[in-house]
């Protein structure tokens, strides 16, 4: 079995890595007693100090072995070589931040369109793609009513929109490829580097908001990790049956902005203040905070004017019990999940 993860030093990519060379998938090994190999598809420039970490960590466990490839989903030259004879995708590369707008649709769209290309080209019989995409493709929810795969997406910010774009690639490519689309939400964990600015703000006493109501679900990075594994345990299995389509994962609870404050200020033990920051200021922080990192540090910013218009909507909500119950999964409850990932923030010296 050879499984080929695209964005597999990022966080969920190299998350997904770990997670699938773990014990949880040793099971499976002795069932199937056939060699697993990991191809992890980086660049030459990505930072894979994570996966070499995770190579040393699986060493020693038989049956499963772990490679880097060498691939740019935006030059399909570059990936056809990876692709062949591969009997898994599961597609986390992404550009989830930049500078140039532009970008985000020459990677999400263009690129995930040029992975497909190749797979029909070079790959004709590949088992399943799975291809993480991202609640922000449906957007917010006008009401406090859970948003279904099946309604109309109305992203509202540039990410979104090219995320969207490439999971309309995805459903065309869907008639001769065995796809299986995952829309998670925020995802958090240890190495997660979003949710992380919340961390900070919380050790200072404070939660920023961006609008008077908030209501969100969250997905804990294990239970996407664990999701990915278990659908390939499906594939492997005769007897068990996923249909391809479209998945949101997220834990079920959602959340209002009282309960995020009372969850942090419980897992970093202080009281936490609430701020709506005024949509002038938290414009004006969003571009200022664009430049500085563009100019000073030169890397995207985490917190643009994108992910504003992102934090700005009232209500992220989605229905996603589907696939929990078909893989007969459990999601983490975020009180769990964010003590977890403050812990590792603690040991790993993050915070
Ligand atoms: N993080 C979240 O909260 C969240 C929520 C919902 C959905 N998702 C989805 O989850 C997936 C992974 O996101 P993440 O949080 O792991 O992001 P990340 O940490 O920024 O990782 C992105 C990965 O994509 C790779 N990549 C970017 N441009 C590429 C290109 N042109 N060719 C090949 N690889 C490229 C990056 O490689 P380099 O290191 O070389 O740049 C990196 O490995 C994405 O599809 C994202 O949309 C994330």
């Amino acid at each position: 079995m050879k499984i080929l993860i695209t964005g597999a030093n990022g966080f969920v990519g190299s998350s997904i890595v770990d997670y699938i060379s773990s014990y949880q998938f040793k099971n499976l090994l002795h069932k199937n007693s056939e060699q697993i190999i990991i191809n992890c598809m980086v660049r030459k420039s990505s930072n894979v100090k994570r996966l070499n970490s995770i190579i040393e960590k699986i060493d020693k466990i038989k049956n499963i072995s772990l490679n880097f490839v060498y691939g740019d989903i935006r030059e399909p030259q570059t990936l056809s070589d990876a692709i062949k004879g591969v009997d898994i995708i599961i597609h986390c590369a992404a550009l989830l931040r930049t500078n140039n707008v532009q970008e985000y649709y020459d990677v999400n769209h263009i690129g995930t369109k040029n992975l497909l290309e190749t797979i029909r080209l070079h790959n004709p019989n590949l088992k399943c793609l799975i291809a993480i995409s991202s609640q922000a493709v449906s957007g917010p929810c006008d009401k406090n009513q859970k948003k279904s795969v099946d309604e109309i997406c109305a992203p509202v910010s540039h990410y979104g929109k090219s995320k969207l774009l490439a999971e309309t690639e995805l459903l065309k490519y869907s008639k001769i490829i065995t796809t299986i689309v995952l829309r998670p939400g925020p995802i958090y964990g240890p190495y997660d580097k979003d949710m992380f600015l919340y961390f900070q703000y919380a050790k200072k006493g404070l939660l920023p908001i961006f609008s008077n109501e908030f209501f969100i679900q969250f997905t804990f990075i294990d239970d996407l990790a664990n999701v990915c594994t278990k659908i390939i345990e499906f594939i492997l299995d005769k007897t068990k049956k996923i249909n391809p389509g479209i998945y949101f994962v997220a834990e079920e609870k959602c959340y209002s902005i009282e309960e995020l404050k009372d969850i942090f200020s419980e897992t970093v033990g202080k009281k936490i203040k609430i701020f709506k920051l005024p949509s002038f200021v938290a414009y004006s922080y969003a571009y200022i905070n664009e430049l500085v990192h563009k100019f000073l540090f030169k890397k995207p910013a985490v917190f643009n004017r994108d992910k504003l218009n992102e934090l700005k909507q009232k209500y992220w909500l989605c229905h996603s019990s589907t696939i929990k119950e078909i893989l007969d999964v459990k999601y983490t409850p975020l009180i769990d999940g964010i003590r977890k990932t403050y812990q590792w923030y603690k040991e790993n010296k993050w915070l």
